[in-house]
């Protein structure tokens, strides 16, 4: 059985203060949450938030990692940096990183390796566009970036991994994909991962689903068999609608 994941995506808000604030309020909504639940703030809160996490059932997690460990690359952070301010999840290759910041499915594979060398588990994204949907490419587009994500990871660590699948056009727009849409193609990013793996690792590797995620639609999409939980990005910034998340 796969322990489901609801992890929030801050992006770009929150400092540490307003981090900590939400948290607050977020812990004794969630104590008794069946999943894993995870948060994501931007670098600059990652301290406040550790803090404000501790003793509590939720896990820190970064939105980025540099894939060297350390040396002159200004404005990027470590693996072993962040691991020294309690992160134990970062999210990889996240479309917006890939649409505005030049992150590619190479750049994405360095990332999650380094990573894992540092014990920080990857939330890997994957997803296609709506021009890319509607050509009828996604299967083919997002069997290719999971494959290119996972090149050269073995396969006892790719058990460890985590994948969320994102179609972009769902990203903060307020259209969901619909929960079968979404389990059909997370159905094909598992196959992708069957592919190189075989069914044991297919079938432990958790694999969410993100894009407009909200407490309205969480328990249709939760109740789907491949979709082992949730990227949310919007809904994550008030500690209410996360908590009707993470209860779904
Ligand atoms: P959204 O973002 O929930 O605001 O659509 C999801 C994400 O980008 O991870």
């Amino acid at each position: 059985m796969r322990t489901p994941i609801i992890a929030g995506n801050w992006k770009m808000n929150m400092t540490g203060a307003q981090g900590a604030a939400l948290v607050k309020a977020l812990v004794p909504l969630v104590k008794d949450a069946k999943c894993e639940v995870v948060l994501c703030p931007p670098f600059t809160a990652l301290f406040d938030v550790n803090n404000a996490l501790e003793h509590t059932n939720i896990k820190l997690g970064a939105q980025n990692v540099h894939w060297e460990q350390k040396g002159a690359f200004t404005g990027e952070v470590s693996a072993e940096m962040l691991k020294a301010l309690g992160v134990s999840y970062a999210i990889i290759g996240h479309s917006e990183r890939r649409q505005y910041f030049g992150e590619t499915d190479e750049t994405v594979n360095s990332r999650a390796k380094a990573a894992l060398k540092a014990g920080i588990i990857p939330i890997i994204c994957v997803g296609e566009s709506l021009s890319q949907r509607e050509a009828g490419e996604t299967d083919a587009f997002v069997s290719r970036q999971t494959v290119n994500a996972l090149s050269s990871i073995s396969q006892a660590e790719v058990e460890k991994l985590v994948i969320a699948y994102e179609p972009i056009w769902a990203i903060g727009t307020g259209r969901t994909a619909s929960s079968e849409q979404a389990n059909e193609t997370i159905g094909v990013v598992r196959g992708a991962v069957r592919g190189l793996y075989g069914e044991e690792t297919a079938s432990k590797v958790r694999i969410l689903y993100g894009g407009s995620m909200n407490p309205k639609n969480a328990s249709a999409l939760m109740a789907m068999d491949e979709l082992d939980g949730g990227l949310i990005g919007g809904a994550s910034l008030l500690a209410e609608d996360f908590a009707a998340v993470i209860n779904f």
